[in-house]
């Protein structure tokens, strides 16, 4: 990880631990990497229900997939797969379920407990293949603490 994505890890690992409830944490996570990362144009969790992952909080444009089953979307594919998954052009990926017009690149990360798929960080960029390994790296690491505060 580079040193500008290292420090947002921890800072944001500390604002997750440090949150008085799951859902403040999540607000938390999803404020600063707004804030943070300009091509970040969209960022949310979703938590997983069921066999569906249900939109909690986000910042960017309203989306129209507020639930949205184990087996469709990039965000369907991650869970099922408990793995990251990064889309550099989402307009060649037949599984992506569009939010916005000008979204280009998308990452879907897993927030795991052991094996168990508690939800997930998604976000889309306005840039084409705008996440790279730090972005994972990073993403990966603030899934590992939210993780944490949900499965309590
Ligand atoms: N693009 C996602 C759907 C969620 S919106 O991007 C917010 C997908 O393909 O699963």
């Amino acid at each position: 990880m580079t040193a500008h994505a290292a420090s947002l890890a921890e800072e944001i690992s500390g604002s997750i631990a440090s949150a008085p409830n799951s859902t403040t944490a999540m607000e938390r996570a999803v404020h600063i990497l707004k804030t943070k990362r300009p091509n970040y144009s969209w960022v949310g969790i979703y938590l997983l229900e069921g066999d569906e992952l249900v939109l909690g909080p986000f910042l960017g444009k309203p989306s129209p997939h507020t639930r949205i089953p184990l087996n469709r979307g990039i965000c369907g594919a991650a869970a099922s797969q408990k793995q990251t998954i990064t889309v550099d052009d989402v307009n060649s990926d037949p599984r992506y379920l569009a939010c916005s017009i000008e979204t280009k690149s998308e990452i879907v990360v897993p927030i795991m407990d052991g094996d168990r798929v508690l939800g997930e960080i998604d976000i889309d960029s306005d840039k084409h293949a705008a996440f790279g390994d730090d972005d994972r790296a990073l993403l990966e690491k603030i899934a590992g603490a939210l993780a944490k505060k949900l499965r309590t």
